[in-house]
């Protein structure tokens, strides 16, 4: 080995006696494939070390569990089929992959797309034109029977849903999809696991062992003193954070749903069995795990439990796995939490760019939703100006609808800022999105009211939301049109922002709510479901007819597809400033690059707005040129006049 540089002394010190005690795994690898696994070691157990000591590291069998650790790294390593060693050294080379401005995801359920994991590559010529080279495949692993809150409370982590196929079919799918360019993500759910997994069984039997996986109490003593500072993520069908179970005569923490078990991350144990599956299903193929509800994953009394510093420490040290044992694969960390908190899921201080590639911009999707409501930018515009800086090698996930409901994260002091009041503007974007607001154009439908806070979260699918179903409804084509202008508002700007945009299943033939939810038993309860519809195939199928609305938004999105890969200035590495222009209704941002700096103009109100080419020309654009539309655009009056809903990405 050599370059010491990186390693402090005691650190070396374990990782040659981990290679050591590897050695069985790395014995009769070929040499230059040994020789990797080292380099990289080299490179990345620091992290690993760094996000494991201080949680596990005081434990008297730290050095025996760092240990098992490598060699179970090695292991995988081993085991890891050659065309992903291959391209593990095409992303060893170009580890800036995923911030390219080609990158576009699509996110679906697999059965409602496809109706099996087979049936997606039945689809990739569609995916293909669309442009996305990268696929969130939901609900794939084996999830409980019956309410398994959409495929979120799985019962085996190595096994996929059999409606949908087996372990070998994921793996053919996903090298299928990397041989057209596509790169597969799933769902890696950290916080817990169903009550039906094989843990949760043992455990329910009084296995100790397995008990420690979870956290379980005797009585109510201690759950007690945690509710005190506990919110409620299900107030409505799952209130309260810890379920009793008689047979056991013990009480088990369940953040989300009674069945959803949250995991114990102090033990070690849990660590590893969780590095195993990652790297199992990474040797299958998938490029990149979103880890789901990583928020909640450390306890501590006193606090609301989440985003806890250990949650950094497991994340960089899951991350630091994955770049020695699989080093394609990418992180995606779900963390629907406030911005001072969220930046610390790219890392900050000592875990600086080391926890997650990628994570969900759930502000800008809340502030898009926001301005959209109000005709008002004021507060998006607040509120993203204060959001810390983010490291140089992440991409934001950007995107204005997801499987899950919409929360209003807005909190006080912005709101204050800008002369609103949190709740009362909360309260207004809840009425609005629900349709009970006079004059709204949205349909959408109430998720979770809090009766404690008096929150009310939104389900709703994008078109309905921006007003299609209505305008559909009524047969006014002037409110088509100005609904298509606001979906394609909203797409120009997750494509615009700097981050993978990532496409909802449906959104892009504007689909409407699907209200048969009401009548699935296990489904009714849960009004998110009126947005996870069918593919609508039909529909799709006049995605070429510009007269019909399918049609106009498929052409529009593609368009604005076809203007990001064409623009460098997108590329996630480079950061994103929000101007403060002193404009109501504007949005405006800029994108320094070396190339030239890009200008992105939204207007978030159904009247032209004029914009001072001051603000351009002091920017060096002069002559400003649309991406968008490939024209230049006109500023000789000395102001720019961006018609309603109009978006632009000037060089
Ligand atoms: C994530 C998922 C959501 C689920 C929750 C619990 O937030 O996106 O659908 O309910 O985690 O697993």
């Amino acid at each position: 080995m050599h370059n010491a540089s990186l390693l402090a002394p005691e650190v070396r010190r374990r990782l040659e006696l981990s290679l050591a005690a590897a050695a069985p795994e790395l014995k009769g690898m070929p040499k230059r494939d040994r020789q990797l696994f080292e380099l990289r070691c080299e490179r990345f157990f620091q992290n690993l070390h760094d996000g494991l000591s201080p949680i596990y590291g005081r434990r008297a069998d730290f050095e025996a569990f760092v240990q098992r650790l490598v060699a179970m790294l090695a292991r995988h390593y081993r085991a890891r089929p050659e065309a992903l060693k291959l391209l593990d050294i095409e992303r060893d080379l170009t580890p800036d992959w995923f911030q390219h401005e080609s990158m576009l995801g699509y996110v679906f359920y697999v059965e409602r797309f496809a109706g099996n994991l087979h049936g997606v590559l039945e689809h990739v010529d569609y995916l293909e034109e669309l442009g996305v080279n990268y696929v969130h495949l939901m609900y794939t692993l084996r999830p409980r029977e019956g309410e398994n809150d959409g495929g979120y409370a799985i019962a085996d982590y190595r096994d996929v849903d059999p409606r949908l196929g087996d372990i070998d079919d994921l793996e053919h799918v996903c090298r299928k999809l990397r041989q057209r360019g596509i790169s597969a993500c799933i769902d890696l759910v950290l916080n817990h696991c169903a009550d039906d997994h094989a843990w949760a069984r043992a455990a329910a039997q009084g296995e100790a062992r397995y008990q420690d996986y979870f956290y379980m109490y005797q009585d109510r003593a201690v759950p007690d003193e945690f509710e005190k500072a506990l919110p409620e993520v299900f107030p409505d069908f799952a209130p309260g954070n810890f379920t009793y179970y008689p047979a056991m005569e013990k009480w088990v923490w369940t953040t989300f749903n009674a069945y959803q078990w949250d995991l114990n991350w102090t033990n070690p144990a849990v660590f590893l069995e969780m590095v195993d599956i990652m790297l199992f299903l990474a040797n299958k193929g998938v490029e990149v795990f979103r880890l789901d509800a990583v928020a909640f994953m450390w306890k501590r009394l006193g606090t609301d439990c989440q985003n806890q510093p250990e949650v950094h420490d497991i994340l960089q040290a899951l991350r630091a796995a994955s770049r020695i044992a699989t080093p394609a694969v990418a992180h995606k960390a779900e963390a629907i939490v406030s911005p001072d908190d969220l930046i610390h899921y790219f890392g900050t201080g000592r875990h600086y760019g080391k926890v997650s590639n990628i994570a969900y911009h759930n502000s800008l999707m809340v502030q898009f939703w926001s301005a959209l409501a109000s005709r008002d930018t004021r507060l998006m515009v607040h509120t993203l100006r204060e959001f810390p800086r983010t490291p140089a090698s992440i991409a934001w996930g950007t995107y204005i609808r997801c499987h899950d409901d919409i929360g209003w994260a807005v909190t006080e002091d912005d709101a204050a800022a800008v002369g609103l009041s949190g709740p009362a503007h909360r309260a207004f974007l809840s009425d609005y999105y629900s349709g009970q607001f006079p004059g709204s154009h949205a349909r959408g439908a109430v998720f979770q009211h809090n009766r404690k806070t008096g929150d009310r979260r939104i389900s709703g699918a994008l078109a309905s939301l921006a007003g299609l179903e209505l305008a559909l409804e009524l047969g006014d084509e002037r409110l088509v049109a100005l609904s298509i202008e606001r979906i394609l508002l909203g797409n120009a700007l997750i494509c615009g922002f700097g981050g993978i945009p990532l496409l909802y299943m449906g959104d892009e033939i504007g689909m409407t709510n699907d209200y048969r939810y009401t009548s699935l038993p296990e489904n009714a309860g849960d009004s998110r479901w009126l947005h996870r519809p069918y593919m609508d195939w039909e529909k799709a199928a006049r995605r070429h007819d510009e007269g019909a609305h399918e049609g106009r938004i498929f052409a529009g999105l593609k368009r604005i597809v076809r203007a990001r890969r064409h623009t460098p200035q997108l590329n996630s590495a480079y950061a994103t400033d929000v101007l403060d222009v002193g404009h109501p209704h504007l949005l405006v941002l800029s994108r320094p690059h070396p190339l030239g700096e890009l200008v992105g103009v939204y207007n978030f109100s159904e009247g032209a707005q004029d914009l001072d080419s001051g603000v351009l020309s002091a920017r060096g654009l002069n002559q400003p040129f649309d991406q968008l539309t490939q024209a230049f655009v006109d500023v000789s009056r000395g102001r720019f006049n961006v018609p309603p809903y109009g978006r632009y990405w000037l060089i």
